[in-house]
């Protein structure tokens, strides 16, 4: 692992920039991989839940690229998503052949250990499916990994500003109806989400710095992605150089 150091934004998160994209994206490995093997070493297995959008293919690509698999148990690893589009598996939009698209596929993950969330259809039913099958999969075990992204808009998940899913308290799982994408999608909760034991978020490029410094400095729960983590369990975004720029501008103000 990088020495690259962590610092502390607040009680609920902390940062990490390792460099450029390319070191960044070995560091966000790097750590999964250790988590996942201790996981593995402590009670022989692991859970991740994945993002999709466009940030993470070169991660999953780096972390499921033929060296690496020999550093992890793939067999091992129970695979949930954190969100699906209302789209079928072969969709060029779906979150889970993103992921098979971008190494999980080379990965000897069992089938029977890869959970896609059915979201083109019965939304909402297959949504408490999901609900009740990380109750029973994971015996009400928080996931082990949750690998999160932010939206231009302060999204994570698809828990979008001002939707619904983002006054769930109860729930795993919901179907969220987002106006601003004009459709409905799978999500985990935030309540769920911030269970979890190693909450990583992975943010690249100057696109997202002024957002990336907004949802740093948002105490009031502005945006979503700044209601991940807590006191107990701080969410660590893992960000390049281009992301950070405006929040370490903020803080040398
Ligand atoms: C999704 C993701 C979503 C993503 C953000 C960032 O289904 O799109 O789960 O939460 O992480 O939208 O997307 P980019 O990485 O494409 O900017």
């Amino acid at each position: 692992m990088s020495e690259t150091s962590i610092q502390k934004v607040d009680t609920r998160k902390n940062i990490v920039c390792p460099g450029g994209l390319q070191e960044t994206i070995r560091y966000a490995s790097e750590y999964i991989i250790q988590v996942a093997n201790e996981c593995i070493e402590k009670k022989g297995s692991f859970s991740i839940a994945i993002s999709g959008g466009s940030t993470p293919g070169p991660l999953y690509q780096e972390l499921t690229k033929a060296q690496n698999r020999q550093r992890l148990d793939w067999k091992k690893a129970w695979l949930f998503w954190v969100d699906e589009r209302a789209v079928g598996p072969a969709d060029e939009e779906s979150n889970f052949r993103n992921a098979l698209d971008n190494g999980f596929s080379a990965t000897d993950i069992p089938t029977t250990q890869l959970f896609r969330m059915v979201a083109e259809n019965n939304i909402e039913k297959n949504a408490q499916a999901y609900d009740q099958f990380l109750t029973t999969e994971l015996k009400n075990e928080p996931i082990d990994i949750i690998i999160l992204g932010m939206g231009p808009d302060g999204h994570t998940a698809s828990l979008f500003p001002n939707t619904q899913a983002l006054n769930e308290t109860k729930r795993k799982v919901v179907a969220n109806e987002v106006p601003q994408k004009k459709c409905s999608r799978m999500t985990m909760t935030l309540p769920f989400l911030n269970q979890a034991k190693n909450l990583m978020f992975l943010v690249t490029g100057k696109d997202k710095s002024e957002m990336l410094n907004e949802v740093l400095s948002d105490k009031q729960g502005k945006y979503p992605a700044a209601r991940i983590g807590s006191a107990n369990n701080p969410a660590l975004f893992i960000v390049d150089d281009g992301a950070i720029m405006k929040y370490q501008k903020s803080k040398a103000a």
